[in-house]
């Protein structure tokens, strides 16, 4: 079963070519065998196909690839964001209150919740998600949310080392212990991912030598590496994940030049992921994107879509924020939700339009990608469906 896609107005391959490496071409079409796209070229060589999807001028783009997501959670935490709008400062300690309300919600209600945020990411142009654990935090609640998580996506990550729960905050040994050892076990076999929040800043987080510890024993385990890194200050999550070869570090927002150094040595294997909806929503600086595009670093955008620091699971708004806000040209925005995201996840299947990549597929109510940040705020993004 073959399928036409023609009269695409501007199609971003991602090929790596042209400004921001957008590989942008206008007037193509393309054909969709199975789940792979099987040709692409000028709508007016388009070969036949069973069925046929026009387009009328709309652009397409690689279905965005979300990075770095929390989407097994319950609870409400409205609340912590309006007073942060007011000036209060974000450490890290509101995790705790959807801790409490996932740990009390039956699977039902998870996997109901889990199965709307990803449709909703769909309905926004968002094609792959990885989803982490974190808000359990016991060997049963870590394992339950990874065995939730792997039922919808592919990219399941293990971030039992979230922080520090309440009731083992006097023995933090014996909850790194804990993470290594029996959580670990029972959790490695639902993940492809280990995480961990190396933020000296919080203190329900982890300092960069218990990070060590953690990211060592995940991969004795067979688990990636991911770090969430130099959120909240300058710290040592970024030089961690360049030296053990993590595939993505996450937030960059507060990086020395060493730091910069590092990733750029790094790049190719570690993605330096940032998160702009988190500060948009903790009132924080924006990390420096140019800078990093500038010297060379592998940059990705994700949502960080969780209830604390970003409960908005919109990628064409964190493009719209990277174009405003952190001096990334549109071109570079889409690219970096897209390939950047694959290659924060060590994929090559997906993020770009090409023959042999997956067929997924975003398609804009627009005739070019610049309305994602000139549009923004409007749901003109959705997953084509082929
Ligand atoms: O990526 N920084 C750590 N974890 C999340 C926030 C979690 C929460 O506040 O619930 C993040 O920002
Ligand atoms: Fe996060």
């Amino acid at each position: 079963m073959s399928t036409l896609v023609t009269n695409i107005g501007e199609l971003v391959t991602c090929d790596g070519t042209g400004e921001g490496g957008a590989g942008l071409r206008s007037d193509m079409a393309l054909v969709v065998v199975g789940n792979r796209i099987a040709w692409v070229g000028e709508a007016s060589a388009a070969p036949a196909a069973d069925s046929v999807i026009d387009l009328e001028g709309r652009c397409v783009t690689p279905g965005f690839v979300d990075s770095h997501a929390h989407l097994v959670f319950a609870g409400d935490r409205s609340e912590e964001f309006a007073a942060r709008m007011a000036g209060q400062a974000y450490d890290g300690g509101g995790i705790g209150v959807s801790v409490a309300a996932t740990r009390a919600a039956d699977d039902d209600w998870l996997r109901a919740a889990l199965a709307a945020r990803i449709a909703e990411m769909r309905a926004q142009g968002t094609s792959t998600v990885e989803v982490k654990s974190g808000y359990g935090l016991t060997v049963a609640d870590e394992e339950r949310a990874l065995r939730l998580a792997a039922e919808v996506t592919d990219e399941v990550t293990y971030l039992g080392a979230h922080v520090v729960p309440a009731e083992m905050r006097e023995d933090r040994a014996a909850y790194v212990s804990l993470v290594t050892g029996e959580m670990l076990t029972a959790c490695a076999p639902h993940a492809r991912w280990i995480d961990v929040f190396c933020e000296p800043h919080s203190p329900h987080a982890f300092t960069g030598e218990e990070s060590r510890e953690v990211l060592l024993a995940g991969r004795a385990a067979g688990l990636g590496l991911r770090v969430h890194g130099n959120q909240l200050g300058h710290g040592p999550g970024v030089q961690l994940a360049c030296e053990l070869g993590a595939a993505s570090v996450d937030h960059c927002t507060y990086l020395s030049a060493a730091d910069v150094d590092a990733l750029v040595g790094a790049a190719g294997t570690t993605t330096a992921t940032l998160l702009p909806g988190v500060e948009f929503s903790t009132r924080s600086p924006y990390p420096d994107a140019r800078a990093l595009l500038d010297a060379g670093v592998s940059v990705a955008l994700a949502s960080d879509c969780n209830p604390g620091t970003c409960y908005s699971s919109s990628m064409p708004f964190v493009i719209a924020l990277a174009v405003r806000e952190m001096g990334m040209t549109p071109s570079e925005a889409v690219v970096a939700a897209t390939r950047g995201g694959a290659s924060a996840l060590h994929r090559d299947d997906i993020g770009r339009i090409e023959v042999g990549a997956r067929a997924d597929l975003t398609v804009l109510e627009a005739p070019n990608h610049l309305h994602l940040s000139y549009r923004a705020g409007v749901p003109i993004a959705r997953v084509l469906e082929v």
